[in-house]
């Protein structure tokens, strides 16, 4: 089997002569998950983003093949109300990165890392960014986690299904959201979600440490 460098790759940003390809690795990248892991986004959402509603952030392998994308979304989806759930300003500049995919031969490089690094330097340095990931997509949500995201609530969204709300501001006075007290977190796997969804409506935040993995810790200031 062919091993994939990730240094061989091209990035850029596609355009509406890009959509075919989008569509087609999104299909691609999806079978076999249900939409309570990821959901099924229409040609008509990718054409909207690449006619202006946002921007698609491509890698190509050597060949020209599209082999992973990143969508950023200005504004938030009509079905979630992050300003509302997580008390930001009415006038907040809110961004959503709005699903990506790495084709399955490319999988393992920590492409989606990258590509929300690229989404976030893309972003307006002032935005209110957030994302949605299944807790059953852990490959989702755990790059959202190394890449200074936090999981800020567990919602049922998009037709019922139950999501992680993550956020973070596109610029950061301290990079490492990864910080926290490490003693008094408490580990995502040992956490039951209804348990997760009432520690999280607390104030907990999900984040990743170095030394405990992927946590809830409590709010700042807070007893554990
Ligand atoms: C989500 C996706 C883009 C990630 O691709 P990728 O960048 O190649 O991800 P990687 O395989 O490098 O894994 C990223 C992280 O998730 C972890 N991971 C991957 N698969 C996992 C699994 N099944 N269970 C637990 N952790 C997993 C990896 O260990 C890595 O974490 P680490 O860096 O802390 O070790 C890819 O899996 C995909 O296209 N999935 C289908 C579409 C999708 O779900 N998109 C996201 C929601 S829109």
């Amino acid at each position: 089997m062919t091993r994939h460098v990730s240094s061989e790759l091209h990035w850029g940003l596609l355009g509406p002569g890009d959509l075919d390809r989008i569509v087609a690795l999104h299909t691609q990248a999806i079978r076999g998950m249900c939409p309570d892991q990821v959901r099924p986004e229409s040609p008509e959402f990718f054409a909207a983003l690449l006619e202006g509603a946002g921007r698609i952030v491509g890698v190509c392998d050597p060949a020209g093949d599209l082999v992973a994308y990143g969508v950023l979304q200005d504004g938030p989806d009509p079905g979630t109300r992050p300003d509302l759930w997580l008390g930001w300003p009415e006038d907040a500049r809110i961004q959503k990165l709005a699903g990506s995919s790495v084709a399955e031969a490319y999988r393992g490089l920590r492409l989606q890392r990258t590509l929300i690094r690229r989404r976030i330097e893309l972003a307006d340095p002032d935005a209110y960014l957030y994302a949605t990931a299944a807790p059953s997509n852990p490959a989702s949500w755990r790059s959202l986690l190394h890449e200074g995201f936090e999981i800020r609530r567990l919602r049922r969204v998009y037709q019922d299904s139950l999501r992680y709300l993550m956020a973070r501001r596109a610029r950061m006075a301290d990079t490492s959201a990864a910080g926290g007290d490490a003693s008094a977190a408490r580990s995502l796997d040992e956490l039951l979600l209804d348990e997760q969804d009432r520690l999280l409506s607390q104030g907990w935040r999900g984040r990743l440490l170095a030394q405990a993995g992927c946590v809830l810790v409590p709010p700042e200031g807070a007893g554990s």
